[in-house]
């Protein structure tokens, strides 16, 4: 067996050719759920698995599947290969690499839900992942593991590629509802959420790529084994995508419970230049900044743990800075790109984001002022609690706890030296 969950094509080469893949064991859990195991029974494996959402909340994803509202029909499955939170990259390569593990781990959740189409909604960049998609789905169609009536059962399926226009905000799961039903992609106001209103007012399940790239596996080798793989609240295995000053950026598949040091200074091979590491952003520009301590550095990656330190573990995208960088230069960045992503429909992000670029932009040109910061600060604090969906909330993360816990780097004194 190998010894990677997700990223199998590291040790198997060609296995995104569908006779590798079934070589390997590939669609035999499809076949086997479709002719003899009802949908209830792959959600229940689902949910003792601990599965949780890859996408950035970590959402217990057998229960998500449980949720689709049984009296409103037909369903839908939507797997979100939008991926643009800057810093994350690792279902790019899941699907350039492992598409057929993913597409089984689609037809089984479609399956479970009772879905008889599923949707694959990619960034506009995506075009070419599109294509490659598109061939691999017709090479199920014509080995009848994708189709109508398989194995000899009633059940159906059919899986779509859709491109988007290329919006950070299509990735948040409500907008994406909206971008495929061929409007603008702003979030939807929730409840209802997707199970019970989703694309074209249906239940709808909407999953990350790396989530469902997993079921496959765990139908295959048992919920336990899954459970066995990480720890008790975060089970089985991550890919983190690690970028920033390190020598070794790059994509890393890991067990929950492991850290930040083996992450960085094992699989990244330390800082470039060997300089002293500073600050880590957990999830990408959307991350509560943390400073890099030995209590961080070793702490065991799991949902709970990183938010006990005072962030998220999200989608996994690991930025590192170095302390040849200055936060109020990483907090002007960020900004800058929510202020271009901001979908404008509600005024505390659309007019926030706005006023934190020119205040950031003023900060970092160096001439820090008291004021400016305290100003930032307000107006951060003011868009905190009061937008429609999480991208408002994420602009003001970095903000927010870069002066708070580098204070230095806004001209502030630390707490510590009074
Ligand atoms: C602004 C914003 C951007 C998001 N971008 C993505 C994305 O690119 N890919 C993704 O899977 N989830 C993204 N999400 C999370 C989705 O809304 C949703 O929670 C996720 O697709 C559900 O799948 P999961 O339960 O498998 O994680 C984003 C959320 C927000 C608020
Ligand atoms: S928080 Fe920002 S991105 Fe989200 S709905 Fe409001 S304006 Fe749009």
């Amino acid at each position: 067996m190998s010894n990677y969950v997700l990223l199998r094509h590291r040790e198997i080469p060609d296995i995104k050719e569908l006779k590798v893949y079934q070589k390997q064991g590939g669609f035999k859990s499809f076949k086997n759920a479709v002719a003899n195991q009802t949908p209830r029974e792959i959600t229940d494996i689902i949910k003792a698995s601990g599965l949780r959402g890859r996408g950035g909340a970590g959402f217990p994803t057998g229960l998500k599947w449980s949720f689709m509202d049984q009296k409103n029909w037909p369903h839908y499955v939507v797997a979100n290969a939008d991926e643009s939170e800057p810093g994350t990259f690792k279902d790019r390569e899941i699907i350039e690499e492992n598409p057929l593990q993913f597409l089984e781990g689609l037809a089984i959740a479609s399956y479970a839900v009772g879905a008889e189409a599923a949707y694959i909604y990619l960034r506009g960049e995506f075009w070419q992942l599109a294509e490659f998609l598109d061939s691999k789905i017709k090479d199920l169609e014509k080995a009848k593991l994708l189709g109508d009536k398989l194995f000899g059962t009633d059940y159906s399926l059919k899986i779509y590629t859709h491109l988007g226009a290329g919006a950070y905000i299509c990735g948040e799961e409500t907008a994406l509802l909206e971008s495929m039903e061929g409007k603008r992609g702003q979030p939807r106001l929730r409840p209802p959420f997707p199970p019970s209103y989703g694309l074209y007012g249906k239940p709808t399940v909407v999953n990350n790529v790396e989530t469902l790239s997993n079921v496959p596996q765990i139908l295959e080798h048992g919920a336990e084994w899954y459970q066995s793989l990480g720890t008790e609240e975060s089970a089985g295995v991550k890919v983190f995508s690690l970028s920033g000053r390190v020598k070794n950026p790059g994509n890393y598949e890991m067990p929950f419970g492991s850290t930040y040091r083996e992450l960085i200074f094992f699989y990244g091979g330390g800082i470039l230049d060997d300089a002293p590491i500073k600050a880590i952003l957990p999830a990408g520009a959307s991350s509560a900044i943390l400073r890099a301590t030995d209590e961080v550095l070793d702490t065991p990656l799991e949902y709970a743990s990183i938010r006990k330190l005072g962030s998220d573990l999200g989608s996994g995208s690991v930025i590192v800075i170095d302390d040849t960088i200055s936060m109020d230069w990483v907090i002007k960045k960020t900004i800058d790109f929510f202020k271009h992503e901001s979908c404008g429909k509600c005024t505390p992000c659309r007019e926030g984001t706005y006023w934190m670029s020119h205040l950031t932009k003023e900060i970092a040109s160096g001439d820090i002022k008291e004021e400016q910061v305290d100003l930032l600060l307000a107006v951060a604090s003011n868009i905190r609690g009061k937008c429609l969906c999480a991208l408002g909330e994420f602009s003001v993360m970095g903000v927010l706890t870069s002066v708070e816990r580098f204070p230095e780097d806004f001209g502030r004194k630390s707490k510590t030296e009074g």
